[in-house]
């Protein structure tokens, strides 16, 4: 039984080799290391893209990516960037909670919703009156739209969201 067993270790020796000389031999050439589709060692110009040029009270609302998702910004924010301590533009339109629960008129900005005005880490369930300061940059959850195409195509679907 012995020298069985050595035999098919040598064997399995003599198979491991050869594929990994074969994995050598077939390198992996230059335009498959990468996500972009030319050399690693070119400098590809990306394609040109454009912003949502649409203004607010004229932008049609996006789907949601998931349900919970922070809702993707319809309209050009160009005009209202950066947001700063002493200005932001984004509450100047959508600090509205007289707007809970109403129903929104074509045009009307979507109020910012009371979980902005709840202090998660310390009063969780507790609606304030004051937007809640992890909520003041806006742009560091809600995103504006480009025409610019998926880097990398995907089936991801997030459901039912809206
Ligand atoms: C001049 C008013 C105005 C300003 C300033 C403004 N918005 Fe809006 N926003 C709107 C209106 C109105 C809508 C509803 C869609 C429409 O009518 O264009 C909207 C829609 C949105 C939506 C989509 C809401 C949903 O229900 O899907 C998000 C998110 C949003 N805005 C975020 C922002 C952020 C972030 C900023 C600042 C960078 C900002 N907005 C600045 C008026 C404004
Ligand atoms: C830390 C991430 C975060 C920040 C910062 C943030 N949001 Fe949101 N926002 C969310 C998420 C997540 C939702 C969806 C869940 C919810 O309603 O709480 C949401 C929902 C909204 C909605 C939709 C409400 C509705 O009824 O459909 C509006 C409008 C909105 N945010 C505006 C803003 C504005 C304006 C700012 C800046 C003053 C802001 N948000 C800052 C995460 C954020």
């Amino acid at each position: 039984m012995r020298h069985v067993s050595v035999v098919i270790r040598t064997f399995v020796g003599i198979a491991l080799m050869a594929a990994a000389s074969s994995f050598a031999a077939s390198a992996i050439p230059e335009n498959s290391m990468g996500l972009s589709k030319t050399s690693v060692f070119a400098t590809p110009t990306p394609k040109v893209y454009q912003e949502n040029p649409e203004q607010p009270g004229s932008s049609k609302l996006l789907p949601r990516a998931y349900l919970g998702a922070p809702p993707q910004i319809s309209h050009s924010i160009s005009d209202f960037l950066p947001i700063t301590p002493q200005s932001n533009m984004c509450i100047a339109c959508h600090n509205q909670p007289s707007q809970w629960g109403q129903k929104l008129e074509k045009g009307m900005a979507t109020p910012i919703p009371p979980s902005h005005y709840t202090d998660l880490r310390n009063a969780p369930g507790k609606v304030t009156e004051n937007l809640v300061g992890a909520r003041y940059n806006c742009n560091q959850c809600h995103v504006p739209q480009t025409n610019a195409p998926a880097l990398v195509g995907n089936t991801f679907s997030g459901g039912r969201v809206r």
